[in-house]
């Protein structure tokens, strides 16, 4: 695939993956972006994830009919991306591998050496001509690793973009974009919003044309697009109308009460309503939703006074992505000693700008005229 006559495409898709990054489920594969410059020297931008250095060898061979690439730029040590950088080595001795200080100190911890005769150390803004074009290196730390740039490509308004703007999905499957794109920003970079922020501020200082990122699609067209989401994404804002419930339920009568939610919710006109059930549904589905909609209701039982461990497990995968500036009802449930209200506030108390409803639902069991009528209450609340 040719982005333009220079620059190609030489990545992998993988229909093999279980889990990507030992967790997230990817139905519909991964794709390990690779991209080849050609110019009076010739560069390419990473490497692959480690079950595909055969064929991603063969690419570059492929693109430059076995003349020898001149770099490797390595925008990120994570191993899906950098995972050949010794085959890459061994089959092209006289190379240069360009990377920062960090990037240099990471190849060590993975490959035992940082190749001093090959290093091409660079810094933030920095440049490197390939004679007809010049590679601007621009730092992105913490999106998602510490050692992470990115490179502007001026000539043709080129920007590899290193993980952001990536998906779930190998390229060889067509599906929507903002879906798989929302679900691994939350999943994998959704805690470093600010330094995503930080990004698009010297992303705006370009003239970019063409977005090349390490997972997903190219982007070439209404960039405002897809920007404009990971603006939306990395300040924590809300992207769209409506409201999610994340319930757990042992028995059934938890699930019952968050369906009537939903019920009075859309009979009153609440434009979306999407629901989930947090032990049978994917983890990462619901923390991508529980940010795209600024209200949540959470629906679970005490549990071993606690709360059920998959509600356990989904408000900690929210705290510590930040999770902030959003409205949360709660719905417990519990024959005894109801106190799923109570621990639930508890987990968000360090999280920002969390406004919790003044009407919580409280079922002591199964439904009835009074946990109906409070369920009522907070639909009436939420809207
Ligand atoms: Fe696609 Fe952070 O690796």
């Amino acid at each position: 695939m040719k982005i333009n006559d220079n620059v190609i495409y030489i990545g992998v898709n993988d229909h093999q993956l279980d889990l990507f990054e030992g967790q997230y489920d990817v139905p519909n594969g991964m794709a390990y972006n690779s991209y080849l410059i050609k110019d009076e020297k010739t560069a390419v931008m990473d490497s692959v994830d480690v079950h595909f250095g055969d064929e991603w060898l063969a690419n570059i061979e492929k693109a430059l009919g076995g003349a020898s690439p001149d770099y490797l730029v390595v925008q990120h040590m994570e191993p899906d991306h950098s995972a050949n950088i010794g085959r890459f080595v061994e089959a092209y001795p006289d190379a240069k591998i360009v990377g920062n200080a960090k990037t240099f100190a990471m190849i060590k911890r993975f490959f035992g050496t940082d190749y001093p005769d090959k290093q091409v150390v660079v810094k933030d803004g920095e440049t490197l001509s390939l004679g007809g074009c010049e590679l601007k290196f621009i730092f992105a730390p913490m999106v998602h690793w510490p050692e992470v740039m990115m490179t502007y490509l001026e000539k043709y308004g080129i920007f590899f973009s290193a993980d952001a703007f990536g998906k779930f999905g190998a390229l060889d499957v067509e599906e929507d974009w903002a879906c798989e794109a929302r679900r691994y920003y939350f999943g994998i970079v959704g805690k470093y919003g600010m330094q995503v922020q930080n990004l698009l501020k010297k992303a705006a200082a370009l003239d970019i044309k063409t977005i090349c990122p390490l997972h997903g699609p190219v982007l070439s067209e209404n960039l405002d697009y897809y920007l404009g989401l990971y603006n939306t994404w990395s300040s924590y804002g809300v992207e769209s109308e409506g409201l999610f419930i994340a319930y757990t339920s042992v028995y059934g009568n938890t699930k019952k009460a968050a369906e009537l939610l939903k019920e009075k919710l859309e009979a009153k006109g609440c434009p979306k309503v999407a629901i989930a059930d947090l032990a049978r549904e994917d983890m990462a589905e619901s923390v991508e939703d529980a940010f795209r909609y600024g209200k949540l209701v959470l629906a679970t039982t005490t549990y071993n006074a606690d709360i059920f461990p998959f509600m356990r497990t989904f408000i900690e995968e929210l705290v510590e992505r930040g999770y902030q500036n959003r409205t949360i009802g709660i719905i417990e449930n519990g024959t005894w000693a109801p106190m799923a209200a109570k621990v639930i506030k508890s987990k968000f108390e360090k999280s920002k700008n969390i406004t919790f409803t003044e009407t919580t639902v409280t079922v002591a069991s199964a439904l009835n005229a009074e946990s109906e009528a409070q369920i009522e209450a907070l639909a009436d609340e939420l809207l």
